[in-house]
Parts: structure tokens; sequence; C-alpha cells
């Protein structure tokens, strides 16, 4: 059973096989990796309660897979190349053995202030090279990380840190963000006044800013670095023991923290990592998501570092210092492979194609797409401008949950068709359902997305609320597991993934609950009710339109709309400004006090002319006034 699939031909063989028998099929490609015991079942699992366990008994190490697994014949490798947000900074590199080193220093710094197997840790860092190396100590001693985007609000993380109940909080002075300085460990105190459960704080100045340190609680990571050794044995881990939490939005309630587990997520992460980008040898890969994200955790550390590859971790944004940073890095490092987000396409080629024409680009050979769906005119241009039309172009569409890619091209072995994600990884039994939940058999028909068979790395629980997770993704549709977006498939059986069907925003590729944004319009004091809708934005894919009633002794003004963009960033952070808010002064509900989102969506999509059956409001003359309404 080859790791690495070599052709297209043999890519269809595998999935035959992968789906004939999962078990088989998975129990092969799980040999590939260093087991402290082997497993003794590869699989059990129902979709009802839900639960799912793969390799049961199997013992491992996922950073020992990562790491020592490879210092033998690529000890002098670079793991991790570092790329500052200052282009005139030096880049830094770890190579594999360097990186066991600090990976093992940092796990015994962990151990010093009592954290075990099972603690959770929670992180609100930038891009740099502490972040990747104290993620993979905590793996490295079986406690949970817990990475929070340092964009949140301290208000955000304090609900994360709390929900987990994690013990430790790591973090830095400061962030470098393009030409700000965002003051990380100021937001972290602010949150901490309200999370007992942390216990101590560890700090890593990288910004120059001043910042409180207090005795007892916080303490600086080169001195406690100093005080440690370089030999710390890797923890023996259950498969099924988690390995991360990481928070995400769904249409209800507050962000809900996804579980993955150590067996089953390594053996995806490293699998469709080595499948989709066909990562050869001495390839420079890069993945310019922050480690905040899923995508992060699985594309910037763990896969990559599972198949020993060289992987570029990047603190700045694509516009800093100006539009043609991206492929300075491409260029600089002669990068192989390539993995953004359509957002940055497309604002990217908003800048204009003198960004790029002085920069050698020839050294990529795949570039990829990942967080929403990729429009036609951004596709061609990332194809033809950045790839020069030599390139394989992969559309990678999973989620969080999914913890690894599902549908995508794999290099340059599959066909590629504009906005396409193509066809599923091996092992992935994706299906398209109608309204009742039935299997849609034919092409080109559209349908909701969901999966009928596990995989390794699928979410295994909400944390500390299971039954969150099944009423979120398995109880839609009986037996199986529900992704919340919608589909198509082409004549040839291709998907193209169209967006989500639930009440979830992606807005920039960050996946934003609308009830969540609510929640927080709502904490402002002149705010009596609020909907929040998405619409399509030309850069960020969706934008944010919020439908605000104001306290009737209130004047609608720009200062009150500052105030509440203003509540938003303290309640989630700035990824959640609304881009258009339109005082009104009712919204339309049906008798039963729901509001009707999809009339709100064909306004705030500028689409008034045909609006649908409105009889069923209580009071249809309010969508007249919305219409008529000015943002
Ligand atoms: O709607 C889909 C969209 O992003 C959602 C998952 O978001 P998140 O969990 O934050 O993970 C993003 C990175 C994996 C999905 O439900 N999405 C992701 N990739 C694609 C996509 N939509 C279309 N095409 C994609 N390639």
């Amino acid at each position: 059973m080859p790791f690495k699939i070599s052709s297209f031909e043999e890519y269809q063989s595998e999935y035959k096989k992968s789906t004939a028998n999962p078990e088989a099929f998975w129990d092969d490609i799980a040999k590939h990796y260093q087991w402290s015991k082997p497993w003794d079942k590869t699989l059990e699992w129902e979709f009802k309660t839900p639960k799912v366990k793969w390799f049961l008994g199997g013992k491992l190490n996922i950073t020992e897979n990562c790491i020592d697994r490879h210092l033998k014949d690529k000890g002098d490798q670079k793991a991790l190349i570092w790329e500052s947000n200052d282009p005139n900074e030096e880049s830094t590199s770890l190579t594999y053995n360097q990186l066991h080193q600090e990976v093992c220093k940092m796990a015994n710094v962990l151990k010093s202030h009592g954290i075990k197997k099972g603690d959770r840790v929670c992180f609100y860092m930038p891009m740099i090279l502490e972040l990747g190396i104290s993620v993979l100590a905590c793996a490295r001693i079986g406690a949970i990380h817990s990475v929070v985007f340092a964009g949140f609000s301290s208000k955000a993380l304090a609900d994360r840190i709390k929900d987990a109940s994690c013990k430790m909080l790591i973090t830095s002075d400061g962030i470098n963000r393009g030409g700000k300085k965002i003051p990380a460990k100021t937001l972290v105190d602010e949150a901490l006044k309200d999370c007992p459960s942390i216990e101590s704080v560890l700090v890593k100045r990288c910004c120059g800013l001043e910042i409180n340190m207090k005795a007892g609680r916080d303490f600086e990571i080169p001195v406690e670095l100093e005080k440690v050794n370089a030999d710390c044995p890797a923890e023996p881990m259950d498969s099924e023991d988690p390995l991360f939490i990481l928070y995400t939005s769904g249409s209800t309630g507050k962000p809900k923290g996804v579980v993955h587990t150590c067996g089953g997520y390594m053996v995806y992460a490293g699998y469709s990592f080595a499948n989709v980008f066909q990562y050869e040898n001495k390839d420079v890969y890069w993945c310019t998501a922050d480690i905040g994200w899923i995508t992060g955790h699985s594309y910037i550390l763990y896969g990559p570092l599972l198949n020993g590859a060289t992987s570029i971790m990047f603190e700045g944004i694509p516009t800093f210092p100006d539009a043609g940073r991206f492929w300075d890095v491409v260029d600089k490092h002669k990068v192989n492979q390539f993995y953004t987000a359509p957002t940055a396409i497309r604002a990217l080629m908003a800048c204009g194609d003198q960004h790029f024409e002085n920069k050698n680009l020839s050294s990529l050979k795949v570039i990829g797409s990942v967080g929403e769906p990729i429009n036609e005119e951004a596709w061609h241009w990332y194809n033809d401008k950045i790839g020069k039309g030599n390139c394989a172009l992969v559309d990678t569409w999973w989620q969080t949950e999914t913890g690894g890619i599902m549908l995508s091209g794999l290099g340059k072995h599959s066909p590629m068709k504009p906005s396409h994600a193509g066809y599923p990884l091996p092992g992935i039994q994706t299906v398209l359902l109608d309204q009742s939940g039935k299997e849609i058999e034919a092409n080109q028909q559209e349908g909701y997305l969901a999966v009928k068979f596990p995989w390794p790395s699928i979410i295994r629980t909400t944390y500390g609320d299971h039954e969150r997770c099944k009423n979120v993704y398995f109880s839609h549709y009986d037996g199986y597991y529900f992704t919340g977006d919608g589909a198509k498939r082409d004549e040839n059986g291709m998907y193209r993934v169209i967006g989500r069907v639930d009440d979830v925003i992606n807005c920039s590729g960050h996946r934003l609950g609308t009830a969540e944004v609510e929640d927080a319009l709502d904490e402002h004091e002149e705010v009596v009710e609020s909907a929040v809708v998405g619409y399509p934005h030309p850069i960020k894919g969706q934008g944010i339109y919020a439908f605000v009633i104001i306290d009737s002794k209130m004047q609608a003004s720009e200062e009150i709309k500052k105030s509440i963009i203003d509540t938003i960033i303290s309640e989630i952070g700035p990824i959640a400004k609304p881009d258009k808010i339109q005082f009104v002064s009712g919204l339309p509900k049906t008798r039963s006090g729901k509001i009707m989102r999809r009339i709100l969506r064909k306004i705030a999509e500028g689409d008034t002319s045909n609006l649908g059956d409105v009889s069923t409001l209580i009071d249809p003359t309010v969508v007249e006034e919305i219409k008529g309404g000015k943002v």
C-alpha cells in the first residue's frame, strides 16, 4: 500500500480499496508511523452517540513521529524556517536536531511548572518559533494544547481558557502584525482577571513592549529554559487520548472546543499532507496560515513534520511592507509548495501585477487554497500569474472538525477545474444529501455535503459537552457526519463546495456564527435587538451585515455605530467587525418569533426584487422599511 500516491490511476484504485475495506486500508497506512505499542483493533464506531475510536489500544507519541524518527537521516535538515514580520530581519531556522532539543527543553519547563499529561495549556501568541516549539512540547508530555488565535479579544480568550479549565497560558509581550504592535500580554492580563484555573504564565518577549510580570505567576521563557536540560522522553499516549482542543464557531451558542486525538489525527495529518502537496525530499513548503487555526496545526506543524519536511512559519501579513511580501518569501526560500487562502489571493490580485513581476516564482510546483470557496477569477489569477500555468493548483476543502484535508487534488496527479475542490481523498466517503437526508446518486446536482464513514481524524467530541457534538454534527441526518456546507458534483463527480448552508459566516476565511456576533452586539447598552447575516464581499468572500434596533430614545448616529463596533471588538475581536450596520425599527419575524434571515440576506445582497413569500410575517411593513433604509 503506497503512503504517497503517484498517479491518478493509483488514486482511483486506492480510493476503491479504502472504501471496500477501510480498516485494512488504514491499518496499512498507520503502519508507516512509529508506535510504541501496536493497536489491537483498528476501528470502533457508531454515528448516533457518536462514538468513534481508531487504532484502539495503540500507544504512540506524535512528537516522536514528527521529530525523533527523522533524527537519524535528517538531523541536520531544516525542520522549521522562521520568517519575520520585518522583511529586513534575518530569517532563522531549526534543524530537526535543534527542534528536538528545544522541544525537550520546553517540555521540561512545562513539567517544572507542574504540567502533566491531560492538563490543558492555552496559547495566545504570534507566529514565532516558540509557539511551534511549545505546542510540540505539550504533545511531548501529553498535555492538551488549546491555541487561541491572537486576534481574539481578552474576553474571547477568557471564555476559551475557562471552558477548558486551562492550567497554564503561554504568550508574548506583544505581536508584530504589519506596521502595528498588538499588546498581547496586556490583553492576557485583562483576561486572567477572570480565569482562576491559570496557575502560571510563560512569556516570550519579541516586540520590545513594556509589560507587567506578576510575581509568582508570570515567568520569562528564556530564563526558565536555562534551568532545565534537554532530556525529555516522550510520554506514551493512548491513540484516543486527546492531543488538542481548538475552538471554532457554529450556528448557535458560544464557540465550541473541537477535540482531536493522538493516533487518528497523526495518521491522517501525515497522510493527507504527503498526498495533497506531493512533498518530495528537500522541498521547501510554506503554508501562510496562523497556528491559531486548524490549517496551521495540521499543515504548518504536524503534517509537514510527520513527513520530515521543511516548513516555513511566517510572522507577517501579505500586504506588509507591500503586496509583494509573499512573493519575496517564495523567491528568497525557493518555496516548492505554497498554501494560502482565497481572501489573500483576492486582496493581492487587487494590488496589481507589479508586485510579483520581478520575483522568481519558478520553484513553485504546487499551489494550494483553503478556507472558503475560491471564485473563478481568483482561481485563474492564482493559476496563471502565480503558478504560471505550470503548477498543480489544489483547492482543499476541509474543516476544523475534520482535522485534515477531505476534498482536493493530489498535486499534479489529479484533474484541475476552476473553483472545484475535486475528489475525496482515499478513505473519505463524502456524499450529497437532499432535504430529506437521502443520498443524491446523480451528478450535476446540488446537495448537503456529508460523510458517511469515519476517517481517522474526525472530531471526537466538543470539549466538556458531548451532547453538543452529537446535535451539531450527527443529528441532522441519521448515520452521517453533517458538514454544514452545500456542494455540487459535476458530470465527472468533481465536487464544488458552494458555502455554508447554516448560520455561519465565512469572513476572510474566518468562521463566525451569526448568533455569536448578535450576542456580542446585544451586549451594547443601546442595542435592543440585532440580526446578522453574511453578504458577498469582493475581498473577504463574505462580509458581515448587521441589522440593529437601538433604544427608541436614541438617535442613530455615527458615534453609536462606532461604539457598537468597539463592543464587537472587545467581545470577540476585530475579525468580527461588521462591514455594514443598518439601523432598523423592527426585524422581519414570523408569528413564532423567528427572524426570517432569508429576507435579510436578500436585502444585504442588494437583491430586493423578489423577496419571496412575506405573508407569514407578523408585520410585513418592516420589510419595506428595511429595503428603503440606509447603511
Ligand atoms: O465552509 C467551508 C469553508 O470553511 C469551513 C471550515 O472552516 P474552518 O473550520 O475554520 O476551517 C478552515 C480551514 C480548513 C467549511 O465548512 N471551506 C474551507 N475550505 C474550503 C471551504 N469552502 C470552499 N472551498 C474550500 N476549499
